[in-house]
């Protein structure tokens, strides 16, 4: 939709300046307006095609499994015939998986792969450019890298790398070594609520008893005030030594 208007703003820049040869002096403010907002959206489409593979460029997979290859496209400026590919980065050379066109948006494309464990599982409906990697094997760990390139803006190139790491289940230890990690954490967390509902009954128990004490002693408050002082002293006693 945004496209479209842009295409359609554009229509009308050149519209403007086609009628203000003909009455170039009464049309001068038009001119200069329609001239920022091309001048705007040069500057909004400054990266006219954007090829992504999402927020997080790498993936870890087990071997054996599947695993998807992420890549999206978008252009402010609309695609015709955007060629797309992917590539994988062994050891330097780059080997195409696979490679496609979509003819305009909307249109699915017409994809040829060239690896047997590669399937192209992407929609242009939604500018996904993504590829499925089946039975996954060590030898996939790497680079894969996501190109797209489109006939409207000069076939400048644009590519996303992303970065596929295969495992075997030993790292599934790693799984047990984090649930052994949360579980000590609640039980931590569990002793410490443990402790404190504990320590409330005992500190309530303790008031209950000051209060107790409290009665029986108001009478004779002079003797309870020097045990206060002896047993503080004994406690510096004890201290010291050690330091
Ligand atoms: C993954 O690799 C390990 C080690 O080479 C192997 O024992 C295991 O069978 C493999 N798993 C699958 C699903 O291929
Ligand atoms: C790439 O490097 C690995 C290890 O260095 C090697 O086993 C493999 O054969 C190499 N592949 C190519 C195509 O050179
Ligand atoms: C993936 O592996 C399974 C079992 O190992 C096998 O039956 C299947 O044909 C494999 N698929 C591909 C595309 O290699
Ligand atoms: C692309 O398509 C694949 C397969 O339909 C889907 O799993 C993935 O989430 C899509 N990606 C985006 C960004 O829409
Ligand atoms: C884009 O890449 C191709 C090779 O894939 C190259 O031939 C072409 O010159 C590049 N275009 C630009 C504009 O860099």
């Amino acid at each position: 939709m945004d496209k479209r208007e842009h295409e359609k703003v554009d229509v009308e820049v050149c519209r403007t300046r086609g009628s203000s040869l003909h009455r170039s002096t009464n049309s001068g403010d038009r001119v200069h307006v329609s001239l920022v907002i091309t001048l705007l959206i040069g500057v909004w489409c400054a990266q006219a095609l954007e090829v992504s593979v999402g927020k997080v460029s790498f993936v870890e997979v087990m071997n054996g499994s599947s695993v998807l290859l992420p890549c999206t496209y978008s252009s402010c400026i609309g695609i015709k015939n955007l060629y797309f590919n992917w590539k994988y980065n062994e050891n330097g050379t780059m080997n195409m998986l696979c490679e496609g066109v979509i003819p305009a948006e909307g249109l699915e494309p017409h994809v040829v792969t060239y690896h047997e464990r590669i399937m192209f599982v992407g929609s242009s409906k939604e500018s996904n450019i993504s590829v499925l990697l089946w039975n996954v094997t060590f030898e996939d760990e790497g680079e894969y890298t996501c190109f797209a390139r489109n006939p409207k803006e000069k076939n400048r190139n644009h590519s996303a790398i992303f970065h596929l790491i295969v495992v075997d289940e030993l790292k599934k230890v790693d799984n047990t070594l984090t649930v052994i990690i949360v579980s000590v954490i609640g039980g931590v967390i569990g002793l410490i609520i443990v402790v404190m509902v504990i320590k409330a009954v005992v500190v309530h128990f303790l008031n209950k008893n000051q209060e107790k004490n409290k009665e029986c002693l108001v009478s004779s408050s002079g003797n309870d005030n020097t045990e206060n002082g002896l047993s503080g002293s004994k406690a510096d006693n004890k201290a010291s030594p050690k330091a």
